[in-house]
């Protein structure tokens, strides 16, 4: 472990290395390097080094690093954001823990309930939280209101919430256990924040397919949560809706309701048209979210504390996830156990 990383008494600004360059490490990078504050970009890894020596150019000072467990134990990089696809998360994860490094992973945390539990003790063993995992919803300034709202008390008890969650598209490859292991798993992050409880019970069903599914593929899907007080939520996933990015979360308490996403963007009147728009991407809808995401990491890094989703999350997450992919087959409830 390199002298001032994750004590909670780094002086400079933290210095962190991007693992993965694709969609998400692109995006993480140029927030690293022009607006988050207390953090210099420093290096990156990806076995496509041809975009990693792209993307380095862009920023002064950024090394390109030839691989993921290179930068990982490099003396020169205190904090690592891990922006690779989900199956390499857990060796990834691992070599952070085994640096005593703070790391910021992107969802998923790993694939399988297995590999979740191994990060999970191993940073256990470690004796101190090192990572955070990238559910930036809860840093989105809408889902946060509504988050302190309920909280507050004043809508009394949390009974149900209604997700939507819909993509424009997406390639044929993204079959119907991914729209539950990496689009549904916001869902399941949100919910057991919102409420303050675990899941424990899952049904996945398969209602009428879109045309533009791809063969085979169930699109979309609504997913049903049982909460461990009693509490229920519906979750509308749908990744070929033909729109656009939208997320929308109505939580129905006892005294009121209280609903996120309905879009407050620009209003435009034009050809007997009236209305606004639906954005396309995700690194749109939640710019700010990843932002806050991003910073709140950095600073509890810095602090040498982990301040958003912690392993538990990602690992409960995980496994309500394997549950729901399980339904999925039979259209039955399937009971989530947490360790
Ligand atoms: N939070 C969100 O809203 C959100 C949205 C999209 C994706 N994600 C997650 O972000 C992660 C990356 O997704 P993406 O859409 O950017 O994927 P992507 O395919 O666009 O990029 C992944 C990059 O990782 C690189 N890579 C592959 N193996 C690697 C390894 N062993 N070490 C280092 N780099 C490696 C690839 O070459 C590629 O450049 C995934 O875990 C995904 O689930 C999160």
């Amino acid at each position: 472990m390199s002298e001032n990383v994750a004590s909670g008494s780094a002086a400079g600004p933290l210095r962190v290395g991007v693992i993965g360059v694709g969609m998400m490490g692109a995006d993480h990078a140029e927030r690293l390097a022009y607006r988050i504050a207390n953090a210099s970009l420093v290096a990156v890894a990806d076995p496509d080094r041809s975009r990693a020596e792209e993307l380095a150019a862009r920023y002064p000072g950024v090394r390109v690093l030839d691989d993921a467990l290179e930068l990982i134990a490099d003396d020169g990089v205190e904090a690592v954001l891990i922006a690779s696809p989900g199956f390499v998360h857990t060796e990834q994860l691992l070599a952070c823990i085994k640096a005593g490094k703070h790391s910021l992973c992107e969802k998923p945390l790993t694939m399988d309930a297995e590999s979740s539990l191994q990060v999970l003790e191993a940073e256990r063993a470690n004796g101190r939280p090192l990572i955070q995992v990238g559910f930036m919803r809860r840093f989105d300034p809408e889902f946060a209101a509504m988050k302190r709202l309920l909280d507050s008390g004043e809508l009394g008890r949390l009974l149900l919430v209604h997700n939507v969650h819909r993509n424009r598209d997406v390639p044929d490859t993204f079959r119907s256990e991914m729209i539950v292991r990496d689009s549904l798993v916001h869902e399941v992050d949100v919910c057991r924040w919102l409420f303050g409880e675990e899941i424990v019970e899952i049904t996945v069903h398969s209602p009428l397919a879109t045309s533009r599914a791809a063969a085979g593929v169930v699109d979309p899907q609504v997913a049903v949560f049982r909460m461990a007080g009693g509490g229920m939520a519906t979750n509308e996933v749908f990744v070929k809706c033909g729109v656009g990015y939208e997320v929308r979360c109505e939580a129905t308490a006892e005294l009121g309701n209280a609903t996120v996403g309905l879009g407050s963007g620009v209003l435009v009147r034009s050809a007997n048209r009236w209305g606004g728009t639906v954005p396309d991407d995700f690194r749109v809808r939640f710019a700010a979210a990843y932002d806050e995401e991003v910073q709140a990491w950095v600073d509890g890094s810095r602090r040498g504390e982990v301040t958003g989703p912690t392993v538990w999350d990602g690992y409960a997450s995980t496994v309500v996830c394997e549950a729901g992919m399980e339904s999925l087959g039979t259209g039955r409830p399937v009971k989530v156990v947490l360790s």
